[in-house]
């Protein structure tokens, strides 16, 4: 039911791969991979050609998370480079619901992601095309920000929402600042999947995962 989903933007590049083998080698399943365009966040992250290289020594689900314009572009590329989700920014497409059609299409699964302003009557008309439903509690674009509060209520809005529409197995997963400080206040509010970044990668590896692994068993 919980998972937790290392943000690759946060490891040390220099030695991505042995990151990468240690959180694997703890029994984490996912791993949250940040594409950036700077364009619609300012910072340029990392693309295809790198997936493609970790795919071939990782088995975890990479749930990539597109902070791309338009990024229906680089679906069938995506695919080929091994990710297992896309998730899109439902500011970034005009043609969400083809977008998630074409995502499906390409044999993976799809989610929106939602950032912190937008509401979440975005959805409406889509979610039955939804295997996972992001929503950011930072703006995007940058690794070690700031949870924002709001977004707790925003939450706990939205699993009511899925829940009343009949999306009871659709997992909302929550990205931007959560760490040791916020991660009980989001997994109160609703959240099944946790993206951390900076609270994975900064300090001790095992014992960051460790931490997150506790809280998830005390819920179980
Ligand atoms: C932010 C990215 C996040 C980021 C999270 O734009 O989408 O996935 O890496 O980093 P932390 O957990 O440090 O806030
Ligand atoms: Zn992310």
């Amino acid at each position: 039911m919980y998972e937790l989903a290392p943000s690759m933007l946060s490891a040390d590049f220099n030695i991505l791969g042995e990151q990468l083998g240690r959180i694997e080698a703890k029994g984490v399943k996912w791993l949250h991979i940040d594409v950036m365009d700077g364009a619609f966040v300012p910072q340029i992250s990392f693309g295809m050609p790198v997936i493609k290289s970790i795919r071939k020594k990782s088995g975890m689900f990479f749930d990539v998370h597109m902070m791309v314009e338009e990024p229906g572009r680089f679906i069938d590329d995506l695919k080929a480079c091994g990710a297992d989700m896309v998730t899109v920014h439902a500011e970034a497409c005009v043609h969400l619901d083809r977008t998630l059609q074409a995502i499906h299409d390409a044999g993976m699964k799809a989610g929106v992601v939602l950032n912190p302003a937008t509401p979440l009557n975005c959805i409406d008309y889509v979610m039955d095309r939804l295997d996972m439903v992001l929503l950011m509690s930072v703006n995007p674009g940058y690794g070690g920000q700031s949870y924002i509060k709001a977004v707790t209520q925003k939450i706990a809005d939205l699993r009511k929402k899925l829940d009343d529409a009949g999306y009871k197995n659709v997992p909302i997963e929550v990205d931007g600042g959560v760490n040791a400080k916020t991660v009980d206040e989001v997994l109160d509010a609703g959240a099944e999947i946790l993206v951390a970044g900076s609270a994975v990668f900064n300090g001790d590896i095992e014992k960051n995962i460790d931490m997150f692994n506790e809280k998830f068993a005390a819920r179980s």
